[in-house]
């Protein structure tokens, strides 16, 4: 759409005519190269945030792998029997809600907040005051909060998984520590939003997520508590809300984790102020009728915790954020999806045994597929032969189809995925910064609700690089493959990745601008579809490519033939960085 609006201005100017009369070239203008250049810049982030996104996973899959052949070393974990890509630590699925220690806040952490102020969100939380919160990451990009209630379970909305309920995507940040140790990150294993979940009304708004493997109680995250009973704490306590939620409405989003504090309002008050949209039986809210001090899109998914006194205060997880009509607007307190009613549904879902669920896309991807029927009783396949009456016969090799069936079916979604990827690259490539699609709404579209609202933004700017945080595997990983059966395989697919897409990689960030200084088009090579040949000359980092393409010089074909020259220019940076490494390559 921009094109087609700047394309009476980037029509190209002849050059002085020559002796027959004719300009043999003409040269697009400044303000065409100006277009092109920002739309190969555009293209050049969206190629490297894939492929740190790519490196990341499998430096991931390293780090797990290694942490499994430690543990093994150590004698705390079974050693595995053979080469394996990582699974899950033995422990992992046990671990329902201990009595041991929750909800309990460093110390110097707790008394810092307070109701202050009129940003939404209210203050910079001090950091590791909030051990249960994390935050949930689609394809490396920060999408919604979290709670932390046992070593692999994470709390939070059904609605950020509202068209990605792909585990193989998402990843779990857990809390820093208090002195700022770094934030570990999870991948995901299983995401259980609540069954009778509605994406119009926001109803049943909650969601289990199993973490690949549980966090360590040498680290700094700790689980919340969660209710004991059905009873809440009475209208007019004052709880805690925190995030990194936007700091207003369509805001930015918070640097830092925000807190604030905000009493429990009744459902009456509730009901009053947000209408037939606030269901009392699975909501609660929250926060002040004056406005001024609310949660806001990105906090979704994270906690809203009452302090429980005693001689060792407790908090305790009584709302999950959830929805607001704006932010911190006056009469319109945010809404939260109640957890003490939820009890037995957690309760249920974190004790139920590994052999009675049948088993996640990421739990079907760590091994490699079984081979016959017998293996198939073997995990993860044992779900589907523990059906059967024997290990042998029509049942165990349905069985054995129906498991490689699913696993076929994973492997599909984490292609599409990597298409997506690809896709939104190539939107960004060849038009203006589209729109991303919408993941999960702000608000329940309840047309219960009388007037439509303004549109909330519910994805966080994706200005940040998918693999900003991204640390390469250090070297002396190296020397440790041969003790730990699978690396080797693991560390092979990390340098041939690395090697890929070493062009894009090696740009530092603040270079990696495209510079398009000269399109030559030559007036007598017009082609059957009416474009030109033209000379290309590009830069990239201080570096030059100089390519043939073809050109159009009337609005629709000029419009046709820039997308193209855009990829052209891509494929020149990426075979002259590879060029330049081996020089006696072909
Ligand atoms: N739905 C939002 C999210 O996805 C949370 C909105 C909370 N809004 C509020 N006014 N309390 O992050």
């Amino acid at each position: 759409m921009l094109l087609a609006l700047l394309l009476p201005l980037l029509l190209p100017l002849p050059d002085p005519p020559s002796a027959d009369g004719h300009p043999p070239y003409v040269r697009l203008p400044p303000s065409t190269l100006q277009v092109l250049s920002a739309q190969g810049t555009q293209a050049l982030q969206v190629a490297q945030r894939s492929a740190q996104w790519a490196v990341k996973r499998v430096a991931m899959e390293i780090q797990y792998r290694l942490h499994e052949c430690r543990g093994c070393a150590n004698h705390t974990t079974p050693c595995p029997a053979g080469p394996r890509r990582p699974g899950p630590p033995t422990p992992l699925l046990q671990d329902s809600p201990e009595p041991g220690p929750c909800g309990e806040r460093p110390p110097g952490t707790a008394n810092a907040t307070r109701a202050h102020g009129r940003i939404v969100g209210g203050r910079a939380a001090p950091p590791g005051a909030w051990p249960w919160l994390v935050r949930l990451h689609l394809g490396g990009q920060p999408l919604c909060g979290g709670v932390l209630v046992a070593a692999s379970w994470v709390l939070t909305a059904a609605h950020c998984f509202a068209g990605a309920r792909n585990e193989l995507l998402w990843t779990v940040t857990l809390a820093e520590g208090p002195r700022g140790e770094q934030a570990e990150e999870v991948p995901v294993n299983r995401i259980l939003p609540h069954p009778k979940f509605d994406p119009r009304t926001f109803h049943y708004d909650l969601a289990l997520v199993q973490l690949w493997t549980p966090v360590s109680a040498a680290g700094p995250a700790r689980p919340v508590c969660l209710p004991q009973g059905p009873r809440e704490p009475s209208a007019g306590t004052a709880c805690a809300i925190a995030g990194w939620g936007a700091l207003f409405e369509d805001g930015p989003e918070a640097e830092a984790v925000r807190e604030a504090r905000v009493p429990l309002l009744s459902a009456d008050t509730c009901q009053r102020a947000l209408g037939p949209a606030l269901r009392p039986s699975t909501m609660l809210c929250a926060g002040y009728l004056a406005g001024g001090i609310d949660s806001c899109q990105g906090d979704s998914g994270g906690p809203l915790t009452c302090s429980e006194p005693g001689p060792r205060p407790r908090e305790v997880l009584y709302g999950v954020t959830s929805w607001g009509d704006g932010c911190g607007e006056p009469g319109k307190p945010g809404v939260y999806t109640r957890v003490a009613v939820f009890r037995d549904w957690l309760q249920e879902q974190m004790s139920a045994a590994r052999s009675n669920r049948e088993p996640s896309c990421r739990e079907l991807l760590a091994r490699d597929p079984p081979e016959e029927p017998l293996a198939a009783a073997a995990a993860p396949c044992a779900f589907y032969a523990g059906q059967c009456p024997g290990s042998e016969g029509a049942c165990a090799r349905l069985a054995h189809q129906q498991c490689l069936q699913r696993r076929r079916r994973c492997e599909l979604g984490a292609l599409t995925h990597t298409l997506l990827v690809l896709l939104r690259g190539a939107q960004e490539l060849l038009g203006p910064r589209p729109s991303l699609p919408r993941l999960a709404s702000a608000r329940p579209s309840a047309s219960l609700r009388e007037s439509p609202g303004r549109p909330a933004r519910d994805q966080p700017p994706g200005s940040r690089a998918a693999g900003a945080r991204f640390q390469r595997p250090r070297p002396k990983q190296r020397g440790e493959a041969n003790g730990c059966p699978g690396l080797d395989p693991l560390l092979r697919k990390l340098a041939i990745l690395q090697n890929t897409h070493a062009w894009i990689l090696r740009v530092p960030p603040d270079r990696l601008a495209m510079d398009f200084q000269e399109v030559l088009a030559d007036l007598g090579s017009k082609t059957l579809n009416g474009l030109f040949g033209a000379q290309v000359q590009a830069g990239l980092g201080g570096r030059h490519v100089v390519f043939g393409g073809l050109v159009g010089l009337e609005p629709a074909t000029l419009a046709h033939s820039l997308p193209r020259l855009l990829a052209q220019a891509l494929q020149a940076f990426r075979l002259a960085a590879q060029q330049r490494k081996s020089p006696r390559d072909p």
